[in-house]
């Protein structure tokens, strides 16, 4: 689900700012680095929980700073039940970017898929708390497989970075990122960031319900 318009630019700018000040900035690998969200992990609670229309608190988050689009994963943590993500556009690349979430879902703790490549090679750009999947989601007790190719559209448009065979069993949509959109989305789902050029800056951030009902 896509919140539109919501965040004024100035709000915007105090994030991107935020970012670069931080002390507690690591880089991961050599082509991004996070930063906690600070003061802002539960700046959203009140907007979220009112497009949910559950009560939702932020119980984790980071800035994540990119050049290469971040592999299809998943990000629920059962020690945090942290089931919805939010993800806020800061600095987007020259070329349109966005995300695709897939269909399909993963019901266990977050993972990463390696796609064509092994553990070892993707290791050195994902932080090591990351559960790595050596290979493609298919391969994995994931829910919903198609048991076909993906989507020619979808894969042409966004997703032509990876072999397609590694996409096989997969279905999805594609939202863009806009700045001032707030993208919300179940994390068990399996998502990624489509093919893009350039440098990107974003908010991430983690919710738990906190009441079945709100408002
Ligand atoms: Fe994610």
């Amino acid at each position: 689900m896509k919140i539109k318009n919501i965040i004024p630019k100035e709000r915007i700018n105090k994030h991107i700012k935020e970012f670069i000040q931080s002390t507690k900035r690591s880089p991961s690998g050599h082509n991004q680095a996070f930063a906690d969200p600070g003061a802002y992990l539960n700046a959203y609670d009140d907007i979220i929980s009112k497009a949910l229309g559950k009560g939702v608190k932020g119980v984790s988050g980071n800035y994540y700073e990119h050049v290469l689009p971040y592999y299809p994963h998943t990000d629920y943590n059962s020690n945090f039940d942290n089931v919805y993500n939010a993800a806020i556009p800061l600095i987007l690349p020259e070329t349109p970017v966005g995300l695709v979430v897939f269909d399909q879902r993963w019901e266990n703790d977050s993972a990463l898929w390696t796609m064509e490549h092994s553990k070892k090679f993707i290791s050195e750009f994902v932080s090591s708390t990351v559960d790595l999947k050596e290979g493609k989601p298919n391969d994995y007790d994931i829910t919903n497989k198609t048991n076909k190719e993906i989507d020619d559209a979808l894969y042409n448009n966004y997703l032509h970075h990876y072999r397609k065979e590694d996409l096989y069993g997969l279905s999805g949509s594609f939202f863009s990122y806009e700045i001032g959109d707030i993208l919300v989305f179940d994390n068990k789902n399996i998502h990624c960031t489509s093919y893009f050029e350039g440098k990107k800056l974003g908010l991430s951030i983690r919710f738990k319900i906190i009441e079945e009902d709100y408002g």
